[in-house]
């Protein structure tokens, strides 16, 4: 099936060409580089399930792009331990950031330079400064907010019919977002920059598919829609700052401790900019958009993945029920009570091993490196997959099932069980999601009964998070315990064994 490896002299100048062996690790090359490729690119975690058993841990695809000069290596890395070589050194693995970049000085650039796009000293002050925000007693003093929230979504769901349940919890997460973040005074215009946001996430991804500038493409709409929110966010700010010294919302919070420094806007050189510790006005806006976008999107898809995997498995929604009925009696839970509620704890962990919001993270090498025994250059990348971590079976036994129990026997390290990631630029957000998606789950859990329409295809689709493609219809009722199973169609069976 494979090509042997070239000779010495193309390699010289080119790199090899053809499929071969370097430090002992497969590298797929042309023809199999492009079907790769091609393949990844459709559906990238069933891709890179098939690629696992095929290929082991360790892999790499060469070079990629026909015209690039030398050979640019993207390595696949699926081990545990690999995970750790790559995440516990963020200086010598940059992180290359959300969504496309646009061109330079553009205010797609601006809008998408917050933490997850910065690196190096600049990365770890702006870190420092956001953490104790996001820490768990700043969290839970939000928690009350954040169930008084979800209580008046859930006042306007329907006690009977069918509804997709993917778009209702996107809906309850981009309320519970803004308002965390922009505001509770003005409830309407954090909203509207809530969705502003949603749809910046939304041209972004399908700019990818046509990255050109021309009138009427998503890429062309995407610079004009960051323009607009930029100045939007900006305008925010400015008022905030006119007011903010008793408002509790993030972003007056960081505008109160913004420096006075207010670097000429337009004309910033990103690069030299990495080398700045204050927060300014581009940070503001830069850091508004990404925590905005890190937080609404992965929220609502973690609790849209877990109602269905407990509509799904009908013994451990009886269980959780119970749980959650003796000790709040239909209430939202207040952080104290989290100790008491160890099974919505254990089905939230199991619900993101086995569909991982976030299943593949991509680093990028700053430096000569090394992974495993592949030698890597400057400019390499390094894919690694939370997915494929998750369900080895030396860790967790019968990974392809649901089972909330194996969380009070097993303890994975850090780099085996990481839907947040870990090291150093492990997810700032934790307690937040730890705090909606609980007090969401003990809500909507106590009110409803949902279940899964039988024979609705649930299939993945990869868009940073992987998100239910077409939704997730489930039928509504008041919460009567009569739960069931039905059987689903989709490609949800290769993570999950499910009835069919
Ligand atoms: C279920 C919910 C969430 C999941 C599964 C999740 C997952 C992750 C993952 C995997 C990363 C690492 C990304 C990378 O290295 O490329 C990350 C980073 C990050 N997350 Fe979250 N996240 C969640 C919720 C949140 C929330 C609620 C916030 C809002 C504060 C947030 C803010 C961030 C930020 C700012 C980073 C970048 C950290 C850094 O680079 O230093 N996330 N998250």
């Amino acid at each position: 099936m494979l090509a042997p490896m070239t000779t010495a002299t193309s390699a010289a100048r080119r790199g090899p060409v053809l499929t071969g062996m370097r430090d002992g690790v497969r590298i797929l090359r042309g023809p199999d580089a492009v079907l790769w490729w091609a393949r990844f690119a459709v559906d990238p975690v069933g891709y890179l399930i098939r690629y696992h058993r095929r290929h082991g841990a360790l892999s790499a695809l060469g070079n990629v792009h026909p015209f690039g000069r030398g050979e640019r290596l993207h390595a696949v890395a699926l081990a545990p331990e690999h995970n750790q070589e790559v995440l516990s050194n963020p200086d010598l693995f940059r992180s290359s950031g959300l969504l496309i970049a646009g061109p330079r000085k553009s205010a797609q650039r601006r809008v998408r330079y917050g933490l997850i796009r910065m690196n190096g000293p600049k990365h770890r002050r702006q870190r420092e400064l956001l953490m104790p925000l996001f820490q768990k007693p700043a969290v839970e003093a939000y928690s009350p907010d954040i169930g008084a929230l979800v209580g008046q979504m859930l006042d306007e769901w329907p006690t009977d019919g069918v509804l997709d349940v993917n778009d209702e919890v996107h809906k309850l997460s981009l309320r519970v977002s803004a308002r965390i973040l922009f505001g509770r005074e003005d409830p309407s215009r954090a909203d509207g920059l809530g969705n502003m946001i949603r749809q910046w996430m939304h041209l972004g991804y399908e700019a990818w598919k046509f990255p050109v500038n021309l009138p009427g493409t998503p890429y062309y709409r995407l610079m004009r829609h960051a323009a607009r929110m930029e100045r939007a966010i900006l305008e925010m700010v400015e008022e905030k700052r006119a007011d903010s010294a008793t408002r509790t919302d993030v972003l007056s919070i960081l505008i109160r401790a913004h420096s006075a420094a207010h670097a000429a806007f337009s004309d910033i050189d990103l690069k030299r900019y990495e080398e700045y510790g204050q927060l300014t006005d581009m940070d503001l806006v830069g850091q508004s958009t990404v925590l905005f976008a890190a937080s609404f999107e992965t929220n609502a898809t973690a609790l849209s993945w877990t109602l269905f995997l407990l509509a799904q498995h009908p013994q451990v929604m009886h269980d959780l029920l119970d749980e959650l009925q003796s000790v709040l009696a239909g209430r939202a839970p207040t952080p104290a009570e989290y100790d008491r509620l160890p099974l919505l704890d254990a089905v939230i962990k199991e619900s993101m091993r086995i569909i991982p919001v976030v299943p593949i993270t991509t680093r990028v090498a700053t430096a000569p490196a090394r992974v495993g025994s592949l030698e890597l250059s400057k400019g390499d990348r390094v894919h690694l997959s939370h997915y494929i971590t998750h369900h080895l079976p030396a860790i967790y036994r019968d990974p392809e099932c649901f089972r909330p129990e194996r969380w009070f026997e097993i303890r994975p390290g850090p780099y085996e069980y990481f839907p947040f990631s870990a090291g150093p630029r492990m997810c700032i957000g934790y307690w937040f999601a730890m705090v909606t998606l609980k007090t969401a789950l003990a809500m909507i859990l106590q009110r409803f009964r949902l279940s899964v329409v039988p024979g609705a295809r649930i299939d993945r689709k990869n868009q940073v998070t992987m998100v239910p493609k077409r939704g997730m219809p489930m039928s509504i009722h008041l919460q009567d315990r009569r739960f069931e199973a039905a059987p689903v169609r989709g490609n949800v069976h290769d993570m999950v064994r499910l009835p069919r």
